[in-house]
C-alpha cells in the first residue's frame, strides 16, 4: 500500500471535513417522514457546493451519492421513496472525492424513539469502531484493529459481519489493505504512519450472515434482525490515530 506524504494527508483532511460536515446535516435531516431519496438529494447538493464529487455515484454503477440502510439493511441501501418512520434506525454512508483524494464515513441514526435493543446496537457499534480506531498506531498490526472490534462487539452480545470489511483509502475509494472486523490479534502488516484507513464495523443484533437483495446492492441480514454501521477515515499515528471525518 502507498504511504501518503504530509501534502497528500493535508488534502485528505479537507475531504474528511466535507464528509464530517455532511454527516452533521444528515443527522439533522433524518427525521420521521423524510425519504431516503430526499437525504440523497441534500447530500449531493452539499458535496457539489464544496467543490467535491460524490464518490459512490457511478462506482460500479451505484446510482446515488449516499447509501441509506434501514433496520435489517446492513449496508449499500439505495435511496428510495421510502419514508423513515419513528422507531427506525438508518445507516447513512457517504464518500467524497476532493482534488483527487477520497474520504468515506458512516453513522447510524435513531429516528424518533427506538427500542432499547436498537439503542444499544447503535452505541455498541460506535464504541466497537472507536476501539478499533484506537489500535491504529505505529507498531501495532492490522488485525489488532479487527480483534478490538470483534471482542467488544461479541462481549456485548452482537455479531460482526464477515462478508464486508474496512479498507485502505486515498487516491482510490478502496485500496489495500482490507480491514476485517474480526480475527485474532497480532496478525497482518505492521501499522506505520502514512497509512490511511476506513474502519467500518457492521454489527448485527442476530446472526452475522447477510445476503444481497435482487437490486444487486442492498445487503440485509439473513435473519431479518437489525444491523448497525459506523465508519471513519483515519490516519495511523505515531502515538494516536487521527480521525479526519469527525
Ligand atoms: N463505505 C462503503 C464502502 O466502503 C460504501 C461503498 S458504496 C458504493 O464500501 F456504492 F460506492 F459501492
Ligand atoms: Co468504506
Amino acid at each position: 500500500m502507498e504511504l501518503k506524504t504530509e501534502e497528500e494527508l493535508a488534502v485528505m483532511r479537507r475531504a474528511g471535513r466535507v464528509v464530517a460536515a455532511l454527516l452533521k446535516v444528515m443527522e439533522k435531516e433524518a427525521r420521521p417522514g423524510v425519504t431516503t431519496k430526499r437525504l440523497d438529494e441534500i447530500a449531493e447538493a452539499f458535496i457539489r457546493s464544496r467543490k467535491a464529487e460524490p464518490a459512490f455515484k457511478g462506482y460500479y454503477g451505484y446510482p446515488a451519492s449516499i447509501c441509506a440502510s434501514v433496520n435489517e439493511e446492513v449496508v449499500h441501501g439505495i435511496p428510495s421513496n421510502r419514508a423513515l418512520n419513528d422507531g427506525d434506525i438508518v445507516g447513512v454512508d457517504v464518500g467524497v472525492k476532493l482534488e483527487g483524494w477520497f474520504s468515506d464515513a458512516a453513522r447510524t441514526f435513531a429516528i424518533g424513539k427506538v427500542d432499547e435493543e436498537s439503542r444499544r446496537l447503535i452505541d455498541v457499534t460506535r464504541e466497537a469502531m472507536n476501539r478499533g480506531i484506537a489500535e491504529a498506531v505505529e507498531g501495532k498490526r492490522l488485525s489488532d484493529i479487527s480483534w478490538a472490534v470483534q471482542s467488544y462487539a461479541e462481549a456485548n452480545g452482537f455479531s460482526v459481519v464477515r462478508q464486508y470489511v474496512g479498507h485502505g483509502i486515498g487516491r482510490n475509494l478502496h485500496e489495500e489493505p482490507q480491514v476485517p472486523n474480526y480475527g485474532k490479534p497480532n496478525q497482518g502488516p505492521k501499522l506505520v504512519t502514512g497509512m490511511t484507513l476506513a474502519i467500518e464495523p457492521m454489527l448485527n443484533a442476530g446472526a452475522y450472515e447477510v445476503e444481497t437483495l435482487k437490486d444487486g446492492w442492498t445487503v440485509v441480514t439473513k435473519d431479518g434482525k437489525r444491523s448497525g454501521h459506523f465508519e471513519q477515515t483515519i490516519f495511523v499515528g505515531n502515538t494516536k490515530p487521527e480521525i479526519v471525518t469527525e
